[in-house]
């Protein structure tokens, strides 16, 4: 057990999805795994357990922001033994080219500052995907015929934003979109020499207003959820 984990040891896989939101996390155990079992509910946050094509998985919400992600994933990595940590979740599209419903794999995760800042200093360190997993679910999503981005997303501390200024720099050095989890994710796999993958549906454009209904957020969720278990099952056969 840790402060917000109360799995027994052994109760959480080595891989772990990690949607923003809990029930999201239920939605998925209950779909695409076999056998899920709850393992934490602590604070309204689940994590369940089952396999998928006879593969252990964990799937446990972050919840949102990068301090949220941070203690989950410092817990399920430090406590429990997690080497290879996916998120799945939505994202805002800052280029012109990337269309709702698109699928992004974050490459790279530029930020302004992180939960890790304070052990970096003076650092820019530069947090990016781990390579086998990004090829895995680029492959995963060309075979599934997904519009499929590959490349640098920002990881802002702040949904509502009132640095316009900061949208159109990001813009103008070709970041993909802007969501809130992923650079610390690949700070703390870095770190303890995990793998990460962060997979992202456009949920809303920045540039242009738009924004999913509600329904056509879940087909998206379902597909993040297959091209996640995919890739990080990809080698393992
Ligand atoms: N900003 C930050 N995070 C997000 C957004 C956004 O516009 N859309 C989905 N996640």
């Amino acid at each position: 057990m840790t402060p917000h984990i109360r799995a027994e040891p052994g109760q959480i896989a080595e891989t772990v999805l990690m949607p923003g939101d809990p029930l999201r996390a239920r939605w998925a155990a209950e779909t695409f795994l076999d056998a899920p079992e709850l393992v934490n509910d602590v604070r309204g946050m689940l994590g369940f357990t089952g396999t998928w094509r006879g593969h252990r998985v964990t799937i446990h919400g972050s919840g949102m922001g990068m301090p949220s992600l941070s203690i989950y994933a410092n817990e399920l990595i430090a406590t429990y033994g997690a080497k290879t940590l996916i998120r799945i979740g939505s994202c805002g599209a800052m280029q012109a080219h990337v269309a709702l419903r698109d699928v992004i794999l974050a490459q790279t995760a530029s930020s302004l500052s992180t939960p890790s800042s304070g052990i970096f200093r003076e650092i820019a360190f530069a947090p990016c995907a781990d390579f086998g997993l990004l090829r895995s679910a680029a492959d995963a999503a060309s075979r599934r015929g997904t519009g499929v981005h590959v490349g640098g997303i920002y990881s802002s501390d702040v949904f509502y934003d009132e640095r316009p200024d900061l949208t159109e720099i990001m813009t103008r050095h070709g970041i993909l979109a802007v969501e809130m989890e992923a650079a610390e994710l690949y700070n703390l796999a870095a770190r303890h020499g995990c793998r990460a993958l962060a997979v992202l549906t456009v949920s809303d454009h920045l540039l242009t207003g738009e924004a999913l209904p509600a329904a056509d957020r879940q087909t998206g969720f379902a597909e993040m959820v297959e091209i996640a278990l995919e890739a990080a099952f990809a080698s393992a056969g």
